[in-house]
């Protein structure tokens, strides 16, 4: 028999498709030394007890108490790192002037490793304490800064995909923070790709270096023509931005006289491996491009309802079998939390369909998918659902009404959506490693 390094005991909610999220009452779930969900037994089957007993044997047996239920870790699917310290602040501004007059002299301080240090120890604890598992990060432009970060997700146990921030044009970027000149854009995009890699070889951590050009007005055609062909040399994922607004829909047009996914089209980064935030001003045809690319989007949804001039169309992404996730776009959003993400998900549709687009509307469960699977899809990883050979990502999370209201199973999913805050998060797992634990040493156990 495998020695496991985890069996958890307990219920679990996990989605399979965009339209339900299934529940599976009291099972084993079985995780490997590699951190991947061997099997899932359930009560019925013969060997339940044995493999539930040599685990307690080894000391590697977790229940789930009751009224809390295990669901699958959460991934974010586009955090701006740095903007940590002004979550929440001058969100009244337009997207244009809030970049310029506070996001851009923030990034800048993060040449200061120690601020850098202190900043991303707080957001990736918080981060892992709402139950993110897997987060897609835009660093700054400092290449150190963007190492630290990625140190802190390794000595934390956070999945990271991290971006060294691409922006030479002296247009729209200011002279005291952007990269010198496209070269340097370039060879630092490198240095940061071999620098990240030498410290997954030393850590052993899961971390993967992404093409990251700001977005198409903060760069030059070199630059966007280079990284690219980097994204094409090492094979890696690419994140951007893409028809966030209406004014940088517009951009896109006055300058190449292209829609902006056709801008990054153009320059090979529209690929399999792209995850474009925002896009709610994306058309019919900009989807059709999208899914003939298999690239994916990531809906903020709170981020939106401040810069994005509408709301991004998901079911109409989703029908035409484009790939989309959430993200929380610290600090366009707010909130850290993809639980706030998804209930905003669901009244921006209710919106959306109420300002006249026909079914728009998501529900809990549609929002759930984009948390888990849709994340994860975006980003090819396999996690995001509780099944044999998924990574063990895992949240346990706490009811708060059990008492008070319907044990059907369906409600109470409606109600860990709808009500899960930090505090109900008891315990999280990366890999089926414990990367948080909100409850005392031996509860849980
Ligand atoms: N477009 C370019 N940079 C940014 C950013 O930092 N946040 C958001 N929301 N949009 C952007
Ligand atoms: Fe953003």
């Amino acid at each position: 028999m495998i020695t496991y390094q985890l069996v958890i005991e307990g219920s679990y909610f996990s989605s399979a498709n965009f339209d339900k999220a299934d529940f599976t009452p009291e099972s084993l779930i079985c995780v490997d030394q590699s951190g991947i969900i061997d099997r899932v037994i359930s009560v019925t089957d013969n060997d339940y007890q044995t493999v539930k007993q040599v685990a307690i044997d080894n000391n590697v047996l977790k229940q789930v108490p009751t009224g809390s239920y295990l669901l699958p870790g959460f991934t974010d699917l586009h955090i701006h790192a740095p903007q940590w310290p002004q979550a929440g602040l001058a969100l009244d501004k337009p997207l244009n002037e809030w970049l310029n007059t506070y996001t851009f002299p923030l990034e800048a301080k993060f040449k200061d490793l120690d601020y850098a240090k202190k900043v991303y120890q707080s957001l990736i604890q918080e981060l892992l304490a709402n139950g993110t598992t897997t987060g897609l990060f835009f660093g700054s432009v400092d290449t150190n800064a963007n190492l630290v970060l990625a140190q802190i997700c390794a000595d934390l146990g956070q999945r990271a995909f991290i971006g060294k921030v691409a922006m030479d044009n002296p247009e729209q970027t200011p002279d005291y923070y952007r990269d010198e000149s496209a070269a340097m854009a370039l060879s630092e995009t490198e240095t940061f790709i071999q620098k990240l890699a030498e410290m997954k070889q030393a850590t052993g951590a899961d971390l993967t270096a992404v093409i990251t050009p700001r977005f198409v007005p903060s760069c030059t055609d070199e630059t966007l023509q280079g990284l690219g062909d980097l994204a094409k040399k090492y094979d890696l994922p690419i994140q951007s931005h893409c028809s966030e607004s209406i004014w940088e829909d517009q951009y896109a047009i006055d300058r190449f006289n292209l829609r902006d996914a056709e801008v990054l089209n153009k320059f090979g980064l529209l690929t399999d491996k792209a995850v474009m935030a925002h896009g709610t001003q994306l058309s019919d045809d900009d989807l059709a491009l999208f899914e003939q690319q298999q690239a994916a989007i990531a809906h903020c949804p709170i981020s939106n309802a401040y810069f994005g001039n509408s709301v991004m169309r998901v079911q109409a992404a989703h029908n035409k079998n484009v790939k989309v996730g959430l993200g929380t776009d610290i600090s366009g959003g707010f909130s850290p939390s993809i639980y706030r993400n998804m209930q905003q998900a669901i009244m921006s549709s209710q919106m959306l369909q109420d300002s006249g687009t026909p079914a728009a509307r998501l529900s809990a469960s549609n929002a759930f998918y984009l948390a888990t699977i849709g994340g994860a899809k975006a980003l090819h990883i396999n996690s995001g659902q509780i099944k044999a050979g998924f990574k063990a990502d895992f949240q346990i999370v706490q009811d708060q009404y059990f008492e008070l209201s319907s044990d059907k199973s369906s409600e109470i999913f409606e109600r860990l959506v709808y009500h899960t805050n930090k505090e109900n998060i008891k315990q999280v797992y990366v890999a089926g490693k414990l990367v948080h634990n909100n409850q005392g040493e031996n509860n849980g156990k």
